[in-house]
C-alpha cells in the first residue's frame, strides 16, 4: 500500500524576510519528522506556493528540497510562476506541455497532480485542463488520488473563495464518476476536510504563514 506525505504553502523567500516564522527552517523540520518515521512514505506531496511572490525564482528553493527524505512531486500554487517552475523541475516530473499538471505512480497507486492556476490567476480549470483530465481518468486501471493547489470545495473563507473554481461544476462531474477516491489540496494554510463531489477532500496547514478563517 502506497504511503504520501503531503506537504504544501512553503512559500519559502529568498529574501530572509517572514513575518512570522522561517519558512525554510519549518521545511527542514518537516523533513526531519518524515526521516523518523518507522515507514518512510513512497512520495512527498508538495502541492504548491513553494515560494512566495517576493523570490525572483527557484534558485534559494531547490537546494532545500534536494535535501528531502523522500522523492518529491512538485505542484504549483498561485503564488509559483509557471515559466520558472517548470524551468526549474523539469526533471522532476513529465509535465503537460500546456499546464503543469502531471500524473505519477506510487507504489501501487496513480497520483493526478492537477494545475488549478489558471493564466489569469484565477483558480480552476479551462478546458485544455478539463480536456486533460478527461484523458487520464479515462485510462486510470487503478484508485487514485488527486492533488491540486486551490481547494474546489468552499472553505467558507471570503478570501479564499474569492473568486471562485472555475468550471466547478464540470470538475465535479468528472471526478463523481471517477476512479478518484481522495483529493488534497493547499491554499487554505489550514486543516479543512469534507466530502465533495462524492470523494474524502482535504487541505493541509501550510509549512508557511498561517491565514485566518
Ligand atoms: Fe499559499
Amino acid at each position: 500500500m502506497a504511503l504520501i506525505a503531503q506537504l504544501t504553502d512553503p512559500h519559502l523567500r529568498d529574501d530572509g524576510k517572514d513575518p512570522f516564522h522561517d519558512p525554510a527552517v519549518a521545511m527542514q523540520q518537516a523533513f526531519a519528522q518524515i526521516s523518523a518515521m518507522d515507514r518512510k512514505p513512497d512520495a512527498i506531496i508538495l502541492t504548491g506556493d513553494i515560494i512566495d511572490r517576493s523570490a525572483a525564482g527557484y534558485g534559494h528553493a531547490l537546494p532545500i528540497l534536494r535535501r528531502a527524505p523522500a522523492p518529491i512531486l512538485p505542484m504549483p500554487g498561485n503564488h509559483d510562476d509557471p515559466l520558472a517552475f517548470r524551468a526549474a523541475f523539469t526533471d522532476w516530473a513529465a509535465f503537460a506541455p500546456d499546464h503543469l499538471s502531471f500524473t505519477a505512480r506510487i507504489a501501487d497507486l496513480d497520483m493526478i497532480a492537477l494545475d488549478s492556476t489558471l493564466p489569469d490567476g484565477r483558480p480552476g480549470l479551462d478546458p485544455t485542463r478539463l480536456d486533460w483530465l478527461a484523458g487520464v481518468l479515462g485510462t486510470l486501471q487503478r484508485p487514485s488520488v488527486l492533488a491540486l493547489h486551490h481547494p474546489p470545495f468552499p472553505t467558507l473563507a471570503p478570501h479564499l473563495d474569492k473568486p471562485g473554481f472555475q468550471n466547478v461544476d464540470a470538475f465535479a462531474r468528472m471526478i463523481a464518476c471517477s476512479g478518484v477516491r481522495r483529493i488534497i489540496a493547499g491554499h487554505s494554510h489550514r486543516a479543512m476536510q469534507t466530502v465533495w463531489a462524492g470523494t474524502l477532500a482535504s487541505t493541509a496547514p501550510a509549512l508557511g504563514h498561517g491565514l485566518s478563517l
